[in-house]
């Protein structure tokens, strides 16, 4: 039997396969299901800057002046009924602690540098074992340039290190114009880990109605190729754990992402199509695999097709890309 162990953020999990933040670990069933199929860690889903700032003009709004609203006040709920989106999230955390024995990593999601990110410490007192830290802002001001942006998410990194002493992670966005150097940045400034890549959801227009709509789009597995090229680059210039997310359903994509170098696999549009039965399947294709190939271990096989071990490093840069343009056969039967 292969040793499918891996290190995640200084916590040693019995195999690399972890699900993401998803909607699944809002309430403890799903979790539950998801540690029985295998699952080694859990990553909750986060709680946004939005909802706390929410909750504060709430309690602001009806607790601390209530006579301001007059009749409509004596619907509202009272200090003691108003649970805060925080408090319930806390409330979470120690739920998943009772219940669970894997580790539970909180998550934080926000942007804005003030106000939210002591939140972590909260979080940590609940129990958890290490935080996310999802900072992702929409640059639309074009007085504002890529460094200052940087600066911007290691700030919000410092600020967080300065209230918790658990290990952070920080998800990042693949728009870095040179995303080693930040990453070589977060590890100065005190990240444990990169998670590769948030997803992003785009806004659409609906042709019908010609209003904007926002449509949660799940991924396939051609999606990992953006984050297991940069894991292959980055493993070799990094010390911090590298999580994968991004695309992975099947055992192969997983098998790609520890290949290439990363640490843990983390999977949610396929647990979110799929069930927990999902990540079962990855785990047991893995273990096959490996087996049929005669790796003894994860640690044996992590990161032997990263850059830095390639005979030709060239393979996930620049050359890449010509390759592929300079191969491409146009598809049989279309007239030009
Ligand atoms: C419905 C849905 C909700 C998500 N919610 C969060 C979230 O709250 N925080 C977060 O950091 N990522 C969130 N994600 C992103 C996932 O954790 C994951 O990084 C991303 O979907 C890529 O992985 P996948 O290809 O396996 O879906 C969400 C994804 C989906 C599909």
């Amino acid at each position: 039997m292969s040793d499918l162990s891996t290190t995640y953020l200084g916590l040693a999990l019995k195999n690399p396969l972890v699900p993401s933040s998803t909607p699944l670990s809002r309430s403890l069933d799903p979790v539950l299901h998801l540690e029985d199929a295998g699952a080694a860690a859990i990553v909750m889903h986060s709680l946004f800057e939005e909802d706390v700032r929410n909750d504060e003009q709430m309690i602001d709004r009806f607790l601390v002046h209530p006579d301001s609203f007059g009749e409509s006040a004596g619907h509202l709920p009272g200090g003691r009924d108003y649970l805060s989106k925080l408090d319930t999230y806390l409330e979470q955390i120690q739920a998943f602690k009772s219940r669970l024995s894997i580790p539970v990593v909180a998550s934080l999601n926000g942007s804005s540098l003030t106000g939210w990110v002591e939140l972590g410490k909260e979080m940590q007192e609940a129990g958890a074992d290490a935080l996310e830290l999802n900072a992702w802002f929409m640059p639309g001001d074009p007085k504002v340039s890529g460094e200052a942006l940087e600066e911007h998410y290691l700030s919000l990194l410092q600020e967080l290190k300065t209230v918790v002493s658990i290990p952070i992670s920080m998800k990042l966005s693949p728009f870095f114009s040179s995303l080693p150097h930040f990453v070589q940045q977060a590890e100065k400034s005190g990240a444990a880990g990169i998670s590769m890549f948030n997803r992003f959801f785009q806004p659409d227009i609906d042709l019908e109605t010609l209003s904007v709509v926002d449509r949660v789009q799940l991924s396939s597995s051609t999606d990992t190729l953006l984050t297991m090229r940069w894991i292959a680059i980055l493993r070799g210039r990094t010390t911090m754990t590298l999580a994968a997310t991004g695309g992975v359903h099947t055992a192969e994509d997983a098998m790609k992402m520890l290949l290439a170098g990363a640490d843990v696999v983390h999977m949610a549009s396929a647990l979110l199509q799929r069930g927990p039965q999902a990540l079962k399947d990855v785990l047991e294709g893995l273990t096959a695999w490996m087996e049929a190939r005669e790796y003894t271990s994860v640690a044996q096989l992590k990161g032997s097709m990263s850059q830095q071990n390639l005979p030709d490093p060239s393979a996930f840069a620049r050359a890449a890309y010509l390759n592929a343009l300079n191969s491409f056969t146009p598809p049989a039967g279309v007239m030009y």
